[in-house]
């Protein structure tokens, strides 16, 4: 199968399975797990096993899907109180990437047109909107691909930060859409992978992706991105989000607002690739995001044959910055590509 439209997550409903592509094992294992609990998808977004906000999107939608199908609810009522239950659960898995609550709202609205319906219908409704959650991700990344491309050039050198490629998404990735879809035209780009400390998603999963695509990738540790930028390697910086506020200030990974500081100086346009599904309207600006914070042993020890850090140290581990909108040369959507200032921009896309 080719790399970008490799199946990160799928369903297996004879089996009642949520069958996801374990990323924490990347790029030393490709394992696929066979999720059947609540409990058990949970754990598997809180852990990162399935990530990137697209992804964590369509896992919510199936584990509502499949938590709900448990049920043995004999009315609509107690099932839709069932399904409440299993959302409110889903919910708390992470903070920050708004697919999570888009998508299990979106089932929400779904069960809510299905009132009154036999249970049997119900969850075969769920089932159906969690299916078109995800086919149509698959088309919204390769239209923001489409958008990306018209603004690259053959032969561009481009710096992108932890992992917004195929294995978050349906298919193709958003920041890394472009890159799948000018290889199939013959348009070629050299990319500069950020590695994404602490949890090397730059490291484990972009370079691993577009390493196996045939892409011309180069990692670079997270201190490089001045230098490259320096040197003039880099053309335009691309990255995806988890939450974009109605002023255009994203949150994406940690080091994230750092790239988008030192392309301002450099003069290179930085873009972020945001299917509508991350953009919050309901969210002002960038102060409202909830930022997550993650164990500490992230930073000190994982990843690492031995701590490389003391032990007991106090660690800050905040796994997602906001970049100001002031830094964003423009915002890529399925719907166009947004340009300042975004309040306007942003809301007429809806
Ligand atoms: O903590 P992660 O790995 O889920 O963070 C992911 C990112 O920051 C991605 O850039 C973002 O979700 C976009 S994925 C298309």
């Amino acid at each position: 199968m080719e790399n970008q439209a490799i199946q990160s997550v799928i369903l297996d409903d004879e089996n009642s399975t949520l069958v996801i592509l374990d990323q924490t094992l990347l790029p030393n294992e490709k394992i696929f797990l066979r999720l059947t609990s609540q409990n058990q998808i949970w754990e598997a977004i809180y852990s990162l096993r399935v990530r990137g906000a697209p992804a964590i999107g369509i896992a919510a939608g199936y584990g509502a899907y499949l938590g709900t199908k448990e049920s043995k609810a004999e009315t609509y009522d107690e099932l839709y109180e069932d399904f409440k239950k299993v959302k409110e659960y889903l919910a708390s898995s992470r903070p920050t990437a708004v697919n999570l609550f888009w998508a299990l709202d979106r089932m929400e609205t779904r069960i809510l047109k299905e009132k009154g319906k036999t249970p049997v219908e119900v969850k075969n409704a769920l089932k159906d909107e969690a299916e078109t959650i995800r086919e149509e991700d698959a088309k919204v990344c390769e239209t923001i691909g489409e958008y990306a491309l018209s603004l690259l050039k053959d032969g561009m050198g481009i710096l992108t930060h932890c992992n917004a490629g195929a294995i978050a998404t349906a298919k193709y990735g958003t920041a890394l859409a472009p890159i799948y879809l000018g290889k199939e035209r013959g348009v070629n780009f050299k990319v500069y992978a950020d590695e994404t400390r602490p949890l090397l998603q730059g490291a484990r999963l972009t370079a691993w992706e577009l390493k196996e695509a045939g892409v011309d990738v180069a990692l670079i540790c997270d201190n490089m991105a001045s230098i490259v930028m320096k040197e003039g390697k880099i053309g335009a910086v691309l990255v995806g989000c988890d939450r974009v506020a109605a002023n255009g200030d994203t949150a994406n990974k940690i080091g994230t607002s750092g790239v988008a500081i030192l392309a301002k100086h450099y003069g290179i346009p930085f873009y972020v690739c945001a299917p509508l599904s991350t953009i919050d309207l309901k969210c002002a600006h960038g102060d409202d995001i909830h930022i997550e914070l993650r164990p500490d042993e992230e930073v000190t020890s994982k990843w690492y044959e031995k701590p490389m850090a003391p032990q007991g140290v106090k660690v800050y581990n905040p796994c997602f910055d906001v970049t100001d909108n002031k830094l964003i040369s423009a915002i890529i959507t399925e719907k166009g590509i947004a340009y300042p200032p975004y309040n306007e921009s942003l809301s007429k896309l809806f």
